[in-house]
């Protein structure tokens, strides 16, 4: 039987709309689907189960709200489906005694579908005896390439930011809610965000910072545990329990503000961020 390929035509159309809805990388070298040369048809994946042990809640001292919901993506993602949750997310992170240890299982963690589009993990960038730990939400193309958080045009303006407070990257540490990058910059699903919380709570309590700045709505409200957007959750600093037992043995304040990738397509809003930062910067000089 000869193969019958598909007109260039056909094929650039393709290709547009898959960037359109977000597919800027390839999955695989071999085609399928309609336009595999010859159809090979994968089995659709049954949907994925949920997962096994959901995260203990942030506010466990405070309250046993359910684990978050973030605001659904805009689109169906079309791939990296989550798998479901492995063993290795049920067994605690409390072994992890340092910053290289947590890093180094997260770099064997395979139970996250996002590792294998991703290129690079991206684990933290700046001071790990930093004040300040800036929590964002996902690496994009320049952090994935790269490996290191905000590289890009947003971590670009985070630094005239930073700056413009007389801080550089040696005053913070910084992180996002997710290692590694989802396929075309989509939003982290909420499973995404639950199969990689312990990881995040266990560099949070590593690291015990001073205080945590949130930056956009996906950090601010998995932090917070709530549903609330981002223009009202900014600027209200409150303390969570970060602690495996929910007995308020790491309570730290958490301060949401707005995302350096929203100002740029928002700069009206940079006062308010301004007056975000000046408030974290009154509040460690407080603290110390
Ligand atoms: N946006 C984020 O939330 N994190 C990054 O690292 C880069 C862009």
């Amino acid at each position: 039987m000869t193969a019958s390929y598909p007109a260039k035509d056909d094929l650039l159309f393709a290709l547009k709309w898959q960037m359109e809805m977000g597919i800027d990388c390839a999955l695989s070298d071999t085609a399928t689907g309609l336009y595999a040369a010859e159809a090979v048809r994968t089995p659709v994946r049954p949907a994925t189960a949920a997962p096994q042990s959901l995260p203990p809640s942030r506010h466990s001292a405070i309250s046993a709200a359910p684990p978050p919901m973030l605001a659904e993506p805009s689109f169906s993602p079309p791939i990296a489906e989550p798998v479901a949750v492995p063993p290795q997310t049920a067994r605690p992170l409390s072994g992890l005694q340092t910053l290289s240890d947590l890093r180094a299982a997260l770099e064997a963690f395979e139970g996250c579908a996002l590792k294998k589009t991703a290129s690079n993990l991206v684990f933290a960038d700046g001071n790990p005896a930093a004040d300040i730990m800036l929590i964002g939400e996902a690496p994009g193309r320049d952090e994935d390439r790269m490996g290191l958080p905000f590289v890009g045009a947003a971590g670009q303006l985070l630094d005239r930011m930073l700056k413009s407070v007389g801080m550089d990257r040696q005053d913070v540490y910084i992180t996002n809610i997710l290692p590694w990058r989802p396929p075309g910059n989509r939003t982290p699903t909420v499973e995404e965000t639950r199969l990689l919380w312990p990881f995040l709570r266990r560099h949070i309590q590593l690291k015990a910072p001073k205080i945590i700045f949130a930056l956009g709505g996906s950090s601010a409200k998995l932090l917070l545990d709530s549903q609330t957007g981002i223009l009202k959750l900014r600027g209200q600093m409150t303390e969570i329990d970060f602690s495996d037992a929910g007995d308020g043995s790491l309570i730290l304040p958490v301060l949401p503000s707005l995302h350096p990738a929203y100002l740029l397509r928002a700069p009206n809003m940079k006062k308010q961020a301004f007056s975000d930062l000046l408030q974290l910067c009154q509040h460690l000089k407080k603290a110390s």
